[in-house]
């Protein structure tokens, strides 16, 4: 069955550019991205990867730790990257998955067989240190993903973990957000949301991001 939302991600040992990785205990007490490509040498890949290696100190800031999967061989990874160094202007600096017998693929379900019958989908898959699957993206393979957006998913999940809010639409880092309806008590709100609030209705009651 496809994974879900909450599911555990499940572990796997595989070879990488770095070296074999055992899943869970390479991704310690971080927060995870998993994302895969459908093969190397392509160019939308090509772009992507070089952004996350962009973006590393932004991954960093939050704790979480990035890594590809594509169904190639290491050697094949090892090639390429040198034409992601050379055209993206930076130096990858995470692990992509070699997984020419399609083993992650299959185990996270990123080969859709009526779309492509051999290469994987653009997945993204956002673990949290508990392991838990916490967002599953699907893209199809010419169109590559904002990676801007997976950062603001990540931001939001950190702050509504710690806090009892949710983020609206178009939400970034800095905007007001929403309090859980489920939250009613007066003094706990008062107590949790000292900046105060505006109760548009009973149920949409907006505030300052609280970690601000
Ligand atoms: C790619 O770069 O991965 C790609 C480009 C066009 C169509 C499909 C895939």
């Amino acid at each position: 069955m496809a994974l879900r939302l909450g599911d555990i991600a499940p572990d796997f040992t595989s070879e990488s550019s770095e070296g074999v990785i055992r899943f869970h205990e390479w991704l310690g007490k971080s927060w995870g991205v998993l994302y895969s490509h459908p093969a190397d040498y392509t160019p939308v890949c090509t772009t992507e990867l070089g952004m996350t290696a962009k973006l590393k100190d932004e991954f960093d800031r939050r704790n979480v730790k990035v890594i590809a999967v594509s169904v190639d061989s290491k050697e094949s990874h090892l090639g390429w990257i040198k034409d992601i160094n050379e055209t993206q202007g930076t130096r990858v600096n995470f692990p992509i998955l070699a997984d020419p017998n399609r083993e992650v693929a299959t185990l996270y379900d990123m080969i859709h067989p009526n779309a492509d019958t051999t290469a994987t989908v653009r997945s993204v898959f956002i673990i949290d240190p508990s392991r838990k699957v916490r967002l599953i993206l699907t893209y199809p393979a010419s169109t590559g993903r904002n990676f801007n957006e997976i950062l603001r998913v990540i931001d939001s999940m950190q702050l509504t973990d710690g806090h009892s809010v949710a983020t609206p639409v178009n939400w970034k880092d800095g905007d007001d957000v929403i309090i859980v309806p489920s939250l009613k008590d007066e003094e706990v709100i008062k107590k949790k949301f000292p900046k105060g609030y505006k109760a548009l209705k009973p149920y949409l009651r907006v505030t300052p991001q609280p970690n601000k």
